[in-house]
């Protein structure tokens, strides 16, 4: 699975480094960093809601507002911030992984 952390300039502005590194914690903390590829990727064009995280894959019973299902069949996590990373990750991404 893929991972992608917005890196455009909003959501820099807005602490997209200090997710990667979260997100890198709870990928170790988890023991899924084999599984999972963490990415930076240039803007997502959610640019209000960052910082944005994009995923493989659609938990379509999950949260309603914290996540968009883009056309391409993947899901845009939104408003992630290192002090919410792990809640995030928790909720949205690690029900995903093929472990
Ligand atoms: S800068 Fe992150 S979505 Fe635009």
């Amino acid at each position: 699975m893929n991972i992608k952390v917005c890196v455009g300039s909003s959501c820099h502005l807005k602490g997209s480094y200090d997710v990667i590194q979260a997100l890198k914690d709870v990928l170790k903390k988890y023991d899924v960093e084999d599984l999972v590829e963490l990415q930076a990727s240039f803007c997502l064009g959610h640019c209000a809601k960052g910082v944005n995280v994009k995923t493989d894959g659609i938990a379509p019973e999950k949260a309603e507002k914290s996540y968009t299902a883009l056309t391409d069949g993947t899901l845009l996590l939104h408003n992630v911030t290192k002090d919410n990373a792990e809640e995030v990750f928790v909720r949205e991404i690690y029900p995903l992984i093929e472990i």
